[in-house]
């Protein structure tokens, strides 16, 4: 990890995406609308609750939509850039979100075009060793884990000492996250580990997809 300030290269952002296992777009219906919370009781409710039952898929969805989607999505000059409710350096918006529940398949968040998709398992050893690992953690939480995966090949081909920025735009993917997820009444503890377990699992290896925290999220179940 690099402790010197990033500068910019002068290079531009290319579009690469992903290699997902058999991507499948999901449709998911989100019924209900969230309750209308004033944003100032919602920044003050907001705790970390590590007893949680599990949500609807399309709950979570509801909160990693919230919290990623993207409200500009640039093209020609503005390839590869994104305007969201979270910040991001340069506007890259490195971190990715997947949805993962034992015995479900993995649900990415794809926030180019506002999508859910069904994924395919590449290596079901390094998946169970992810869950293993976040149930560990929280043994408490009974509902779904949010991997949180950077994709920092833009961010490094833009800025010299990336990383930072990199871990940075992931605080800040948590913190919105957590906000959203009180905002719906809904559960959310981070967890101290990476979760570097669902790289292995879901996409081929390279060192610049980064995994950069877990969260769990599902219904308050009291604590
Ligand atoms: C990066 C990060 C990692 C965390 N890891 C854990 C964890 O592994 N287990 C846990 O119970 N809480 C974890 N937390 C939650 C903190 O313990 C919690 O935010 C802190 O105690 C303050 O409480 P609050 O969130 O309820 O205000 C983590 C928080 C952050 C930001």
């Amino acid at each position: 990890m690099s402790h010197t300030d990033p500068e910019p290269t002068g290079d531009k952002p290319l579009s690469k995406r992903l290699e997902w296992l058999e991507p499948r777009a999901i449709d998911l219906v989100f019924r209900s609308a969230p309750p209308e919370k004033l944003f100032a009781n919602v920044v003050r409710a907001r705790r970390s609750h590590r007893f949680i039952a599990t949500a609807s898929l399309e709950e979570v969805a509801r909160v990693v939509r919230e919290t990623l989607k993207a409200d500009f999505v640039g093209h020609g000059e503005k390839q590869g850039r994104k305007l969201k409710a979270v910040l991001s350096a340069g506007a890259l918006h490195p971190v990715k979100a997947v949805i993962l529940r034992r015995n479900q398949a993995p649900i990415v968040y794809d926030d180019s075009v506002d999508q859910f998709l069904s994924v395919h398992v590449r290596d079901a050893v390094a998946f169970e060793a992810f869950l293993r690992t976040c149930e560990t953690v929280l043994p408490d939480a009974n509902g779904h884990w949010v991997a949180l995966i950077a994709d920092s090949r833009n961010v490094r081909r833009l800025y010299s000492n990336h990383e930072s920025l990199v871990w940075r735009d992931a605080g800040a993917v948590i913190q919105l996250m957590a906000l959203s997820a009180e905002a719906q009444e809904m559960a959310f503890c981070p967890l101290g580990v990476l979760g570097g377990e669902i790289v292995a699992a879901l996409l081929p290896g390279t060192p610049e997809i980064i995994p950069v925290g877990v969260v769990a999220l599902g219904r308050k179940a009291g604590d």
